[in-house]
């Protein structure tokens, strides 16, 4: 087994990757899942979550107190997923979409660029953000933290280009918060020990969902709320579900085949098993999904 050797003495500045060449992705301890990030299973997976998150997260984005014309970063972007839809949400704001995926910046400018030049997207590093103290609203940042070292640094980085009584959303993920049916094989057992294991290696905290708070805290960040986004097979159509599921087989089986005790093969049945769960309509599924949100001091 690989594993990522994470100098927690290191500053995180210039040293992410960029990724032009999916199958060239060069993995460094700030990017452990550079290759995952890049595969096309991403994109698909990207707009299945928004699909199935969003409609759930639009009355939280509501909450906060934005200027009319407010300035929003989108920090790890994507495909411009979320970027797209707060242009849309809020429009007359201005949204910066950052990533180090050039791939997905060019797909996410090409797909959004009705929304231009409202809407941009820029090859910029969470741990760096090139930008002033205090010049954004609003500062998102979705889907990232969990799949990258140093969680608390990428906050402090993004309170640092937030204005006082500006807001931080950051959808936080948690592997330990999802349920499934029993089944044969049992997906309790898969969530149970690929998590930690993938995290040990790559030096990724899985669970930075509950710990969100805390980071936060540190940071002196104000009004912090934890909130719940519901994925499950009640709220979200079944398709929809299972297709977030389909990605994560197709992209990570591989990955945790190399970083886990599960086998590819296996964590392919697990996943399979999850997805079977899902589409049948007398079986439960659900993913809960927690949202962090702060005011800047
Ligand atoms: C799971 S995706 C989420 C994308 C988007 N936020 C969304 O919700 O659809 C995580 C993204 O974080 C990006 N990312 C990872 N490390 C990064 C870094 N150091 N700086 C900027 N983006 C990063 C990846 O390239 C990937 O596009």
């Amino acid at each position: 087994m690989r594993r990522y050797v994470v100098c927690v003495q290191t500053i995180p500045t210039a040293r992410h990757t960029r990724v032009t060449d999916p199958t060239r992705a060069f993995v460094t301890d700030l990017n452990p899942q550079a290759k995952q990030m890049a595969d096309e299973s991403m994109v698909r997976n990207l707009s299945a979550q928004a699909q199935a998150i969003w409609p759930q997260e639009v009355p939280l984005l509501r909450r906060y107190a934005l200027p009319s014309e407010a300035r929003i970063l989108d920090a790890g972007c994507g495909t411009g997923e979320a970027s797209s839809r707060l242009a849309e949400l809020f429009p007359r704001a201005s949204v910066l979409g950052i990533d180090i995926v050039d791939s997905h910046l060019e797909l996410a400018r090409t797909r959004f660029a009705e929304l231009a030049p409202r809407l941009s997207f820029e090859h910029r590093s969470v741990f760096e953000l090139q930008a002033a103290d205090r010049s954004f609203d609003l500062a998102v940042c979705r889907h990232v933290i969990h799949s990258i070292p140093y969680p608390d640094r990428v906050m402090a980085e993004l309170a640092r280009v937030t204005r006082r009584g500006g807001y931080l959303h950051v959808i936080a993920e948690d592997y330990g918060m999802l349920h499934f049916s029993r089944g044969a094989p049992d997906p309790r057992d898969f969530w149970h020990e690929a998590p930690a294991s993938f995290g040990t290696a790559t030096g990724t905290d899985l669970f930075v969902g509950r710990h969100i708070f805390g980071i936060l805290a540190n940071l002196g960040m104000e009004d912090i709320a934890i909130d719940y986004i519901v994925v499950d097979t009640i709220r979200v159509p079944r398709p929809t579900f299972a297709a977030i599921i389909e990605a994560w087989r197709d992209g990570y089986a591989e990955a945790i085949g190399e970083f886990t005790r599960i086998t590819r093969e296996s964590a392919t049945a697990y996943f399979d098993q999850m997805i079977a769960t899902i589409r049948d309509p007398r079986r439960y599924a659900v993913w809960m999904v927690p949202v962090a949100s702060a005011r800047v001091p």
